[in-house]
């Protein structure tokens, strides 16, 4: 996949504490600096114990600084300087003590000091926590987190699994790719807080027999890029998904199914307690009448079998019809005339919204180009009618639900 500049203008400060998650950081620069960032590494003596500054300066391109008694900076003090430049700190990896010593607001080191000095308004404070098990559900230091989050520090993680004392359960750190979705996360506009967001995605399966059946050549990806930048936009986000082998974005809740029927099962009794409804998913129309118990078998048979086929329910135009539905978007995706056929949807669906795309031009594909046609208006996007890759479209396409969700009386 092509690397996306989303970071691009940003500077980061990546702060790592004493543990051996720190060999991670190394490629957590590589991937900040991909993206864009120009990263300066700040370390504790700690973290020098697992990893060398050299390392980081080699991969950031800058020198990393260890000391507040640095007198590199003009005014000679680097915490002042290292904490204005920034448009976010990440520590990473944040251990107990340096967790602890946050909540104390103590500064007897170049990092927390650079933590503390931060003008809060404008330089956001990250930390991924990594520890043992027992260090990080310990009372004190989920006492720690608890007021880390009150002060307006985002936690990310950390993770269960194995960890490097060979035990096993919740505190691994992020992986880097993980810290860097979540660091980009953190820049978009928070345009759906306090939103609840459904959104259907991918194909569905609809089973002729035991390894046999019916779907389409739908990806997922334009319904998981919309769950992602939901979430991104600060949206609590449901995906419900057919067979797809696409991660789950982070922070999102997924719930996979196969078949339209599980689908609409799935969907329809969560709709009520969702804001929005987002139906990207392709759905199948139909479905075999029948399901054989055993595959069918070719030997012996002269003619090939035929199938009676029978409707699936529409999950859309259900919601749509519930009694107090959600803000419906329908997906149209479409061979040819893209606009009549929207508008057409629009009126047999019963909803606000249809999002207009070309089919062939986009199953499987990383970008796309939307068309937005209501009741009375259409719209383009991008606004060139060119393309642009899903995630930056379903960014765009939160933009404009938020706007329409604002002018709606809230219910
Ligand atoms: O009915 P049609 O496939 O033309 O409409 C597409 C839109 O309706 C998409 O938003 C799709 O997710 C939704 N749909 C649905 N249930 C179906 C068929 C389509 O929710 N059975």
């Amino acid at each position: 996949m092509s690397v996306r500049a989303d970071l691009q203008g940003r500077h980061i400060v990546l702060g790592l504490t004493g543990g051996i998650a720190c060999y991670k950081s190394a490629e957590l620069v590589r991937l900040l600096t991909q993206a864009g960032a120009t990263v300066q590494v700040v370390m504790t003596e700690g973290a020098q114990a697992f990893v060398t500054p050299l390392t980081f300066q080699a991969l950031s391109g800058r020198p990393v600084y260890t000391s507040q008694w640095d007198n590199r900076p003009d005014n000679n003090m680097a915490h002042i300087q290292l904490s204005r430049e920034a448009d976010a700190i990440l520590v990473a990896p944040a251990t107990a003590d340096f967790l602890a010593r946050l909540v104390q607001g103590r500064a007897d080191d170049l990092l927390s000091l650079t933590c503390l000095a931060r003008p809060r308004g404008q330089c956001a404070l990250l930390v991924a926590p990594a520890m043992n098990r027992e260090m990080w559900s310990h009372p004190a230091t989920q006492r720690n987190v608890r007021q880390l989050c009150e002060d307006g520090t985002a936690v990310l993680g950390p993770a269960a699994g194995d960890q490097a004392c060979g035990e096993v359960g919740d505190g691994r750190m992020l992986e880097p790719a993980e810290l860097l979705e979540a660091l980009i996360a953190h820049f978009q506009p928070k345009c759906l807080s306090g939103r609840r967001v459904l959104v259907t995605a991918g194909p569905t399966f609809e089973p002729i027999d035991p390894v046999r059946g019916i779907t389409n050549l739908s990806s997922g990806k334009m319904g998981f890029a919309i769950a992602r930048a939901a979430r991104e936009a600060g949206a609590q986000v449901t995906l419900v998904a057919g067979p797809v082998h696409l991660p789950t974005p982070q922070g999102v809740r997924r719930l996979d199914v196969q078949t339209a029927r599980q689908m609409c099962d799935t969907v329809v009794p969560l709709a009520g307690e969702h804001d929005v409804f987002i139906a990207t998913a392709a759905v199948a129309d139909w479905r075999p009448a029948s399901l054989s118990e055993h595959k069918i078998k070719k030997e012996g048979k002269k003619v090939a079998p035929t199938f009676e086929l029978t409707e699936n329910p529409d999950i859309l135009a259900t919601v749509a019809a519930l009694r107090s539905p959600p803000y419906c978007v329908g997906f149209a995706a479409e061979s040819e005339s893209l606009l009549e056929h929207a508008r057409a949807k629009l009126t047999r669906k019963r909803v606000p919204l249809i999002v207009g795309n070309l089919g062939p031009a986009t199953f499987g594909k990383d970008d796309n180009a939307l068309l937005l046609v209501d009741a009375h208006t259409h719209r383009a996007l991008p606004a060139d009618g060119r393309h642009a890759d899903k995630l930056s479209l379903a960014r765009e396409l939160m933009q404009e639900l938020a706007r329409r969700l604002n002018q709606e009386p809230k219910a």
